[in-house]
């Protein structure tokens, strides 16, 4: 029995489904444990195109059992949407259980996810506007709505009634909005959820059994550590733990079970949404990264923010996530430089400083310190193995682990799943890793 996670280590898309699209072959079972539908990847693999917000990528393979546990919060029309689609493809393969503890974000939380940003104004977070913010916070007030409440109509409608109710008066009174009628959010909610019904179990004695059983189990973690609601750049974050514990909480499983962590990063940096970017590149150079990374969001279509490797901000993520090891993502987006920046310390107040307090505040005032590396300026696509790297790319991987203590064990060097090097051990071998 093996549990890994894998792990964003920035601010999200760093390529994590991709990684775990890759690995999930190795493992019994794929489990998401916090996020919703604000999260986005794209897997491509013979030749065709697969977006995914909720379902685990594992889903493409035969027999797979993909997992949404409690963590997550499950938009029940996105949801059904993605299996519908995967339907008609004829690839909808796995096995999907939806834990029945999961929340479900409902109409009036995007209603109210994007009245509250409309009302910051410029102190707006920059939200997906999935309702993510608004579920989980019903969620901690305890008048969420979970997923096993779909299952029981005259639950539903009293929850629903309670909830709405304090709602209409936040509606109404904060924002100035209309109402909206639970009886209509019921038949809404209640519409969209009735494909998930079949999928719909207790999830934490299903992955317990796994587990005795010596089952290998992937837990696949969405948005990234600097977005962590404790651990992130608050207040510009998500509101769940993209981060190794996140992993324990929304799956039920012990931390001592944990044994593999890889943090996935890219080369470079993207952010998407407000807040500190030290490393930021206002300019030519981050929009050369944009273009050639095709740096837009799966969720949103937003542009992503970009900016040179921050190894400050990598070694802290390493450190709360306990990672064993890095995946490197998106290293051919810097194929066109000369000469590569990476940020190894800050100035802050006058002083340098090479690990920082994660705030916001305090990150906003920090200047980044960089140390230089030649590039390769090589195109890396058709690299077939890791001894085939140029010696640039090598030195620059070799830099990375020096400087955080861990090795880079993949190498992500396109978007496609045959692209990917793998350096110290064979996929097939890494649950025994
Ligand atoms: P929310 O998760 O929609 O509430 O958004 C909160 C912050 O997290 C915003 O800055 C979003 O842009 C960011 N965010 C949420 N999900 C993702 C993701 O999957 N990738 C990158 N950023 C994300």
């Amino acid at each position: 029995m093996s549990v890994t996670a894998i792990v964003g280590a920035q601010w999200g898309d760093e390529g994590k489904g991709k990684i775990t699209h890759l690995l999930s072959p190795s493992f019994d079972a794929v489990i998401r444990f916090q996020g919703g539908s604000n999260a986005g990847h794209t897997v491509k693999t013979g030749g065709q195109t697969f977006k995914f917000h909720l379902l685990p990528s594992g889903i493409l393979y035969d027999g797979k059992v993909c997992i949404l546990a409690a963590g997550v919060v499950v938009d029940p029309a996105t949801l059904s949407a993605e299996i519908n689609t995967l339907i008609e493809m004829g690839c909808f393969r796995g096995k999907l259980i939806l834990s029945a503890d999961a929340h479900i974000v409902t109409p009036y939380h995007k209603l109210l996810d994007s009245l509250e940003e409309k009302r910051m104004g410029d102190c707006a977070i920059g939200t997906t506007g999935h309702g993510i913010g608004p579920a989980y916070a019903d969620k901690y007030l305890r008048i969420g709505i979970r997923v096993g409440d779909l299952l029981d109509p005259p639950v539903l409608k009293r929850k629903l009634k309670y909830a709405i109710e304090s709602k209409n008066a936040v509606l109404t009174g904060l924002y100035g909005a209309e109402p909206v009628d639970p009886e209509e959010q019921y038949e809404i909610i209640s519409k969209s959820s009735e494909s998930l019904v079949p999928y719909i179990e207790n999830t934490t004695p299903i992955i317990r059994d796994y587990m005795a059983e010596g089952k290998n189990l992937l837990l696949e973690g969405a948005q990234g550590t600097l977005l962590d609601i404790d651990y992130g750049t608050y207040p510009y974050v998500t509101s769940s733990h993209p981060v190794t514990a996140g992993g324990c909480l929304g799956t039920g499983i012990s931390p001592l079970k944990i044994k593999r962590v890889i943090a996935v990063s890219k080369a470079y940096t993207t952010r998407v949404g407000n807040g500190s970017f030290p490393t930021e590149q206002l300019n030519s150079i981050g929009e050369t990264m944009r273009e050639a990374g095709k740096e837009y969001g799966t969720t949103t279509g937003r542009k992503r923010r970009c900016g040179w490797l921050d190894l400050v901000l990598l070694k802290y993520a390493i450190l709360i996530n306990g990672a064993t090891e890095i995946a490197l993502t998106k290293v051919d987006v810097l194929n066109e430089f000369e000469t590569i920046k990476v940020c190894t310390s800050y100035m802050y107040k006058g002083g340098r400083i090479e690990e920082v307090d994660m705030d916001d505040a305090i990150l906003a005032q920090c200047t980044p310190i960089y140390e230089e590396i030649p590039g390769w300026s090589t195109d890396i696509s058709e690299v077939a193995d890791f001894g085939g790297v140029p010696r640039n790319l090598a030195e620059y991987i070799s830099f990375i682990e020096d400087r955080t203590g861990i090795p880079v064990s993949l190498v992500s060097t396109g978007p496609d799943k045959s692209q990917t090097l793998v350096k110290d051990v064979q996929p097939e071998k890494l649950p025994a890793f």
